[in-house]
């Protein structure tokens, strides 16, 4: 077996962030990240499970596999995520792919190592999956993604049981880290020449950590004011929130800490009080939408984003009606949104009234007509405007042979606003990683189009 790894990752940030800490051990016993699954020594599927076709493409990718398998090709192949921590999911893989070596959850990927060499050394299967998540573990290595910029888990798991998520049981009861561990990833993270960190957390503003000191808990925005005093980071930016937990105290931080970004993902996930109410959201249109006025009085510059579920049990007309009214409403930079999808052994699972598909897809692209509207309303505004831009890399539309080469000497690069809005621009090598003031020109749906400033 080669020493060599290949890792491919559903689902979201802190799926991604998972997947570096696993290239961080691995790196660290020797192993190098492979281009192509099919030379890996080591092959790794991190899978999500919050909505069907999460499940669907994982199925679909581990049966291109089998084929390796069965023509004696010597490598590990080894699955984890949140799909993992579903029984039923475990059993279906033992079934139909029991030429799978390893198996583990969400809650001992820190064992990843110990499982590698046991199975290795004994020539055996393993299943390790963990029910709960016991200390949370510190001091993990991980590998990056980009240079300049790094996610940071703050805390782990959900309390909130919204009742179409399967998170709060594949990913267990909610844990906050001590901000002076926090602080220090941090600090490690800027003296290894990055400007920008990503606070992550199903409900970041619940978050409560434990000062080490044993004096008193930093709340959510205690932890923001403490990693902006870290020198080297430039920007702070954070995911998700909970419009229930949003506070005051938090709004107030977009005005005085100017470290912290000047965008908010806040998930609405429906328009309609009764809908929002047997999610078990604990919020009603009217109080999220009175919370978006006090956030733009306050942040005027601020941009929003969102996730939408379309077809949620009993969604009638109306119901979705309501969506559309909150959006026109808001007006949000950008939305993500997804059909409803049936999730085993959550309670909507079991409510009456599921809608058929055809009229889920009915108003899924209605929606995105009006979320799309809105984003290129909001993106035009733009222009004309400098913005001061992180840039992140060779634009992926040149990188897909979309847009053409620009002038000799130049290339074509991308980079995020403190609003987060994605900017391309030409430019040279050089300016990867670091700030660049850019003139926008032109905007998209998706995107701004800019020079950068003389
Ligand atoms: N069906 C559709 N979308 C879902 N989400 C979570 N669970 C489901 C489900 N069962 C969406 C929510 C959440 C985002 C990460 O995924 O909008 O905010
Ligand atoms: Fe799922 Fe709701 Fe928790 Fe978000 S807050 S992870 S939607 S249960």
């Amino acid at each position: 077996m080669n020493k060599s790894y290949h890792i491919t990752t559903f689902g979201c940030q802190m799926n991604e962030h998972d997947s570096e800490v696993i290239a961080g051990m691995l790196s660290e016993l020797g192993y190098e990240e492979s281009k192509e699954r099919k030379d890996a020594g080591i092959v790794i599927i991190n899978t999500c499970s919050v909505r069907e076709n999460a499940d669907k493409r994982f199925f679909g990718t581990l049966g291109q596999l089998k084929r390796r398998k069965e023509e004696g090709d010597d490598f590990l192949m080894c699955v984890c995520g949140c799909m993992m921590q579903q029984q039923h999911i475990i059993d279906t893989i033992k079934q139909k792919y029991p030429w799978v070596d390893i198996i583990f959850g969400t809650h001992n990927i820190h064992e990843f190592p110990k499982l590698v060499e046991n199975v290795i050394a004994e020539k055996k299967k393993i299943t390790d999956v963990w029910e709960d998540g016991g200390e949370i573990i510190e001091g993990l290595p991980s590998k990056r993604l980009y240079k300049h910029k790094s996610y940071v888990n703050i805390m782990y798991g959900c309390n909130n049981f919204c009742t179409y998520c399967i998170v709060p049981y594949t990913r267990g009861r909610e844990r906050s880290r001590k901000p002076e561990e926090i602080v220090r990833e941090i600090e490690a993270l800027s003296a290894d020449g990055v400007k920008e960190v990503m606070l992550l957390g199903q409900n970041v503003n619940s978050y409560k950590g434990e000062h080490e000191d044993g004096s008193g808990i930093a709340d959510f925005t205690d932890l923001i004011y403490m990693v902006s005093e870290i020198e080297g980071i430039e920007r702070i930016r954070f995911m998700t929130s909970h419009p229930k937990d949003l506070s005051d105290k938090l709004i107030e931080a977009f005005k005085n800490c100017s470290k912290l970004c000047k965008s908010l993902h806040l998930p609405v996930q429906a328009g309609s009080s009764d809908v929002l109410k047997r999610m078990n959201r604990k919020y009603t249109k009217e109080e999220y939408l009175a919370l978006v006025e006090k956030l733009r009085a306050a942040v005027p510059e601020i941009s929003l984003t969102t996730d939408i579920i379309v077809g949620f049990p009993g969604e009638t007309e109306e119901d979705f009606a309501e969506t559309i009214d909150l959006c026109r409403k808001v007006k949000y930079d950008s939305a993500f949104t997804f059909l409803y999808s049936i999730r085993k052994g959550t309670p909507a699972e079991k409510y009456e009234d599921q809608i058929p598909e055809e009229i889920k897809h009915r108003r899924f692209n209605e929606l995105v007509e009006v979320i799309n509207a809105g984003s290129a309303e909001k993106n035009a505004a733009y222009v004309g405007r400098t913005e001061r831009v992180l840039v992140e890399g060779v634009s992926k539309r040149e990188q897909a042979g979309k847009i053409e080469k620009p002038q000799p000497g130049l290339i074509n690069l991308s980079g995020r606003t403190d609003t987060f809005k994605l900017v391309n621009f030409a430019g040279t090598k050089d300016m990867i990683g670091n700030f660049a003031d850019v003139e926008i020109t032109s905007s998209n749906t998706f995107s701004l189009v800019g020079r950068i400033k003389k």
